[in-house]
């Protein structure tokens, strides 16, 4: 332990206090013979306990746990506190039984130096500096990727994000041949009321250096999910759509069903006409009479276009 940690310090403290000096701000002198520095840890939306030390066998007047020179709990042994007066922190409990102070819901703002004052009835008074660090854990960083061909430069901007983190963190990106990986922009930017840090970086890869494998991004510990740059070397405008191939098939299927229902209806009606004209000897030129004694598929060739045409459109739409 430190030498300086044994030598009597002074330190002051003030308390607004209606109830001991009728609202006068007392500053009090003291040689502090026990000064132990705690540094505890928390996390934002967490609890932290905080035990101050104090002899059991001695009598106590009253307790002051302050933040600075501000009062966050505590008691007098012989009277109560008014807590209108003097209010003590929504989000702190304490024990008495063994001096500890309870803090939940914890926030950075919460972070820094808090002091346990304790009076003993003979005299002196005993303190003690803990130091309260409230960190946040990043989340889990997203990454984003927007490949493009733009003037036949096939590449990727790449976002990478990471939000609601205390401390100050910076983005890593966990690239090999970092010379090849171009940032192209970072920013960070807190929220005035929680204090925490939301995180950004973009950075554009060039796909001629060919693809990469196996990259993340990183904001302290928390590291985003593996992915892949340019791994697919062809323009992302050729076949962008998934079912491409897909639908084609359904509609080859479904044209070479149209034909044959169209093929197979002209042949039945050719029949009919062949029973028509047997029956009757009728000699008009009719375009059914046309195709008498013909194939099927010569009618059809020689109808031409515009009558398969009519006749799918008959078939298909009744
Ligand atoms: C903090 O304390 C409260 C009350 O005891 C409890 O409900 C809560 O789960 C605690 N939170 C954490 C993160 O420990
Ligand atoms: C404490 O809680 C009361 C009511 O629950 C609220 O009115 C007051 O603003 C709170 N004070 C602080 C410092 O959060
Ligand atoms: C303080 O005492 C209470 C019982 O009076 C007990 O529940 C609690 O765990 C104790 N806290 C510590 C930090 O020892
Ligand atoms: C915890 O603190 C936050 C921010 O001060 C507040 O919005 C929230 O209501 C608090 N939750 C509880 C259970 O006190
Ligand atoms: C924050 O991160 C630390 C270390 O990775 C982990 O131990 C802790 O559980 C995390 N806290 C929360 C609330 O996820
Ligand atoms: C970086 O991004 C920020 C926020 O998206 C934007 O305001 C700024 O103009 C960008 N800077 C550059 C050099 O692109
Ligand atoms: C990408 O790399 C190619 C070949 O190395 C180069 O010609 C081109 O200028 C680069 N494009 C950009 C945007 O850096």
């Amino acid at each position: 332990m430190k030498a300086s940690l044994y030598n009597p310090q002074h330190f002051v403290f003030s308390l607004r206090n209606s109830l001991l000096l009728a609202l006068v701000t007392i500053t009090w002198h003291i040689s502090v013979t026990e000064c132990v520095d705690l540094h505890l840890s928390g996390e934002v939306g967490g609890n932290v306990t905080i035990r101050c030390p104090f002899d059991k066998d001695r009598k106590i007047l009253f307790f002051y746990f302050q933040k600075g020179d501000a009062f966050v709990n505590g008691y007098y042994e012989d009277r109560h506190m008014d807590h209108k007066k003097v209010p003590k922190w929504n989000n702190t409990r304490f024990d008495r039984a063994n001096n500890t102070v309870y803090m939940y819901n914890l926030t950075v703002a919460h972070s820094g130096e808090y002091q346990c004052h304790i009076k003993y009835s003979g005299g002196d008074l005993k303190g003690k500096k803990i130091q309260l660090t409230v960190t946040a854990n990043y989340s889990k960083p997203e990454v984003k990727q927007y490949c493009s061909n733009e003037n036949q430069i096939f590449g990727c901007r790449v976002m990478c994000a990471s939000h609601a983190g205390y401390p100050d963190k910076d983005i890593v990106w966990n690239v090999h041949g970092a010379q090849i990986w171009n940032v192209v922009n970072t920013s960070k930017t807190t929220d005035p009321h929680t204090m925490m840090f939301s995180v950004y970086s973009l950075a554009y890869y060039n796909c001629s250096n060919g693809p990469l494998e196996a990259l993340s991004c990183s904001v302290g510990a928390v590291t985003s999910e593996m992915f892949s740059l340019c791994t697919q070397l062809k323009d992302p405008s050729e076949g962008g759509w998934p079912y491409m191939k897909e639908v084609a098939a359904i509609l080859a299927v479904a044209f070479l069903m149209v034909t044959l229902l169209v093929w197979w209806k002209c042949r039945k009606r050719q029949r009919v006409s062949m029973l028509v004209s047997r029956s009757s000897s009728s000699s008009s030129s009719s375009s059914t009479r046309r195709c008498e004694g013909e194939s099927s598929l010569k009618c059809n060739t020689r109808r031409g276009r515009s009558f398969l045409l009519k006749r799918i459109i008959q078939v298909v739409f009744g």
